[in-house]
């Protein structure tokens, strides 16, 4: 393929839709991004294409409040997410240890002048990898460049992607579990040595040439590291876990966000809200939203104890920080299959979601709050789940 062959790859990408490297942002100081427009703000909408919405809309109706993953508005351009995002490693509130290593990978880079090692974040949806993906370009004040896995289909796009890149720019990839094989394979010299082998010609005439690269940060996110290739993730220098938050930084979060959306709110309702998030700060800026509504509407705009507790209520979120499809595969482990062990794709087909989404968005929490246990022969309610729905546990159900 040759030089020109790659632009036109990126020109005619899926007609009228954005290139896989449409979403580019500069950080705060203004730094243009591989010379490409670029929104306003560090992290912006047609990423979730990739990582939410694409493939996978279909399974996300109707919306939850309680879904990790971001809805289309929040975050598109008229949304807050946006907004609420914390711009620098100082704003990021919760991940003592991950940020504490973070910092010294950004300054020992900055004092050596050099790009940052490649990193990788890893953990559920909502709780921060691409907000730290576009703080680690704004703290290193470079370009950032977003691109997400599914959506680089062929080599093609991965290479466009990479020669647009400036010198230290950090190239985000979401999702990076679902890179497809071949173009995964050239991102292994891009990373190591920072080269791309790109073939001329076809049959007999074919020769390899490799081109050099900037030398740029590859910041990759996962939501499910065992899925990432062991060639792929020995490539990363720094590996980054998320855990889910606790909820004394759940509150630090919807106080910090109620600040910035400018809402009045007592230090027990932030409370509630934090509670009831399920360990996610996605989450919790969104009940934080839907609880500002409720009281602007039934209260007198002022977020207590009290007035959040109603304004879940009326959601449709428990204590537990629980919704409808929760409870439902509780329930389903409880009295459709009478505690017996359950295979996900039989838990699945019975509530009416992908497998794949049982295991990324609901059972991480559910598992967290033993409320559901994962055994070898398939997955079982446990003592704290029959009590939670009121219902008297299964005989000889383990407790
Ligand atoms: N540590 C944090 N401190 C404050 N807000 C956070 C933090 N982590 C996440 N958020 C909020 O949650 C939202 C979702 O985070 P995001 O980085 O998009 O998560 P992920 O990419 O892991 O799905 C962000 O817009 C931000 O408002
Ligand atoms: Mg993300």
């Amino acid at each position: 393929m040759t030089p020109g062959a790659r632009r036109e790859v990126l020109g005619t990408d899926q007609a009228g839709t954005p290139g896989p490297g449409a979403t580019s942002a500069a950080p705060d100081n203004g730094a243009m991004a591989g010379g490409v427009p670029t929104d306003d703000a560090p992290v912006s909408g047609s990423l979730q294409k990739g990582a939410g919405g694409g493939n996978r809309a279909g399974a996300w109706q109707p919306r939850r409040e309680v879904d990790p993953v971001a809805l289309v508005e929040e975050a598109g351009d008229s949304g807050d997410e946006v907004s609420l995002r914390p711009r620098a490693l100082q704003e990021f509130v919760g991940q003592g240890q991950l940020t504490e290593h973070l910092q010294i990978v950004l300054d020992a880079a900055r004092r050596r002048s050099q790009p940052v090692d490649h990193v990788l974040f890893a953990g559920p949806p909502g709780l921060g990898k691409t907000s730290l993906a576009g703080i680690v370009a704004a703290e290193m004040g470079v370009g950032l460049r977003i691109t997400s896995g599914p959506v680089l289909v062929r080599t093609g796009d991965l290479a466009a992607l990479l020669t647009d890149l400036h010198e230290g720019d950090v190239l985000f990839i979401d999702e990076i579990h679902r890179l497809h094989r071949a173009v995964e394979e050239v991102l292994y010299p891009a990373m190591e040595d920072f080269k791309l082998d790109i073939l001329i010609g076809k049959g007999p005439t074919a020769r390899s040439i490799r081109l050099d690269l900037p030398r740029f940060t590859l910041v990759g996110a996962t939501t499910r590291t065992g899925l990432v290739t062991g060639p792929l993730r020995d490539r990363f220098g720094f590996v980054g876990r998320l855990d889910l938050y606790d909820v004394d930084d759940l509150h630090r979060i919807v106080e910090r966000s109620a600040g910035i959306l400018g809402v009045p709110i007592e230090p027990d309702g932030a409370r509630r809200i934090a509670e009831r998030s399920r360990g996610t700060p996605r989450i919790a800026n969104r009940l934080l939203r839907r609880v500002r509504d409720y009281v602007e509407v039934r209260a007198e705009g002022r977020i207590t104890g009290a007035t959040a507790v109603a304004g879940l209520d009326v959601f449709g979120v428990d204590e537990l920080g629980l919704d409808k499809v929760d409870r439902a595969i509780l329930d389903a482990l409880c009295r459709r299959f009478s505690g017996h062990p359950v295979g996900l794709t039989t838990l699945a087909q019975c509530i009416g979601e992908e497998p794949d989404t049982i295991e990324d968005a609901y059972e991480p929490y559910l598992l967290q709050q033993g409320l559901l246990l994962r055994t070898p022969r398939g997955r079982v309610a446990s003592g704290r789940a029959y009590r939670h729905l009121g219902l008297a546990p299964a005989d000889g159900m383990l407790l």
